[in-house]
């Protein structure tokens, strides 16, 4: 994981007059569920300073400035002022696919014609169609299409952010995509977080030898990347037509051995049991567009983040979207993230996502806010320095050119965001 290592040395920073500082500060420990969810933690007029790529303080503009340290060392603090804007954490999206070649047209002109995600996929598109470029890529250019897309996503206030490889689905071209994540994760300011997903697809060579393909997953792929300390966590798209429970059980107690955490693509098709996977303690499952009630409670029961990615069900065109609120009423705790990839997703828009989630899914914008934060950072076990704005965390904030932090779901097709800080390191034009 990059923690601003190597970085130019970091100034103290001050942002001031922000007209609503979004802290999602929360007494409860664990990630927010019920109505819990809704509490942003808002500061009228505040100010937050971060020293050393750390939160130091937060609180009134006015408190802040009669700050004795401050009086005395202002000169060497850089300071931003927020006047008419709204600060909140920087995005946690913990859900990309980062590490591919080419958008997927002739998927896209498919759907629009009528083909859905399974047919094009048995057609030869799909994930599978997007292995011939990664494999033939170099890991440079890997790496600078990944640096791009995390640059995009930080235009976009997201300052963590979930990779995951699966586009190369052989040993090598799994450990070049892991290895391409780690590279640009290296030049960029912000906390990447790299997922192994060899389990996304059968490749061809392998098809009708699904458990061989499994085996090659767990006894070469895993250990190779293990021995690297190239990923943080274990994917497996378990659904119909992807991998079965059994087979994904099978990788997460691979995981489990190395040492590596696990979550899961999962419900996105069909209604998968969710029994076995929890014994597991995913950190997070995602998609969940099926569920059933009994799933649903002991989901609600556990520590697993339910990442919803409503860009996918608007990007597939399925005319229906995740419950948000029946997760919610249900004591599930539900996070938002982008799922960016070339073929259910293209979208490096948190903003958007929240958008979706309040016109779509009818969650509040406290809601959205809360689920593509505090809760990301929970679905990535990161919350202890990530998605609140608290003393003590890493300094990971967006600043949005907006008064009222529902306008940031409101606007939608257009960025609004000002500026990100990330690990204390500023980033976009400085606007103020
Ligand atoms: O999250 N469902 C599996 N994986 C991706 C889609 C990847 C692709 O189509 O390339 C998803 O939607
Ligand atoms: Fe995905």
């Amino acid at each position: 994981m990059n923690t601003a290592a190597g970085m130019p040395k970091i100034s103290p920073l001050l942002l001031v007059n922000i007209r609503q500082l979004l802290t999602l500060r929360s007494a409860a420990d664990g990630p927010r569920r019920g109505a819990s969810l809704s509490e942003v933690g808002i500061i009228e007029d505040a100010a937050v300073l971060c020293v050393g790529g750390k939160i130091v303080s937060v609180g009134g503009t006015k408190d802040a400035l009669r700050d004795p340290w401050l009086k005395k060392n202002r000169k060497k603090i850089v300071e931003i002022d927020c006047a008419g804007r709204v600060v909140l954490p920087g995005f946690v999206d913990s859900h990309t696919h980062p590490v591919f070649t080419h958008p997927r047209l002739v998927d896209f002109e498919k759907r629009i014609a009528g083909a859905d995600y399974e047919e094009i996929a048995e057609a030869g598109g799909g994930i599978r169609s997007s292995i011939d470029g990664v494999r033939k890529a170099s890991k440079n250019a890997l790496t600078a299409k990944v640096f791009a897309v995390l640059e995009d996503l930080a235009r976009h206030g997201a300052t963590t952010v979930e990779a995951k490889s699966g586009y190369g689905l052989n040993l090598e071209s799994e450990l070049k995509s892991l290895e391409a994540i780690r590279a640009a994760a290296r030049e960029w300011p912000g906390t990447v977080v790299p997922t192994f997903l060899g389990a996304h697809a059968v490749p061809s060579e392998y098809r009708g030898r699904s458990q061989q393909y499994v085996d090659l997953v767990c006894n070469e792929m895993m250990p190779a990347v293990a021995k690297r300390k190239l990923a943080q966590f274990v994917d497996v798209f378990c659904d119909r037509g992807a991998f079965s429970v059994g087979e994904a059980t099978h990788i997460f107690a691979a995981a489990e051995e190395h040492g590596l955490g696990v979550r899961a693509h999962l419900g996105q098709l069909s209604e998968t049991r969710l029994g076995p996977i929890l014994r597991y303690r995913p950190a997070s499952l995602d998609h969940m567009d099926h569920v059933n009630d009994a799933d649903l409670s002991a989901l609600a029961q556990s520590d697993t983040v339910a990442t919803l990615v409503p860009g996918a069900n608007y990007f597939l065109g399925l005319g229906r979207y995740p419950d948000a609120r029946r997760f919610i009423a249900s004591g599930v705790a539900a996070a938002l993230a982008t799922d960016y990839n070339p073929g259910s997703s293209p979208t490096l828009s948190m903003p958007m996502v929240m958008s979706l989630a309040c016109t779509q899914m009818k969650m509040s914008p406290a809601e959205a806010i809360a689920a593509a934060t505090i809760n990301g950072a929970w679905a990535l076990r990161l919350a202890d320095r990530k998605g609140s704005v608290e003393a003590g965390k890493d300094a990971d904030l967006a600043v949005f050119a907006v008064s009222d932090y529902r306008e940031i779901p409101y606007w939608f097709g257009v960025n609004r965001c000002a500026l990100a800080v990330m690990n204390g390191v500023l980033s976009g034009p400085r606007s103020s």
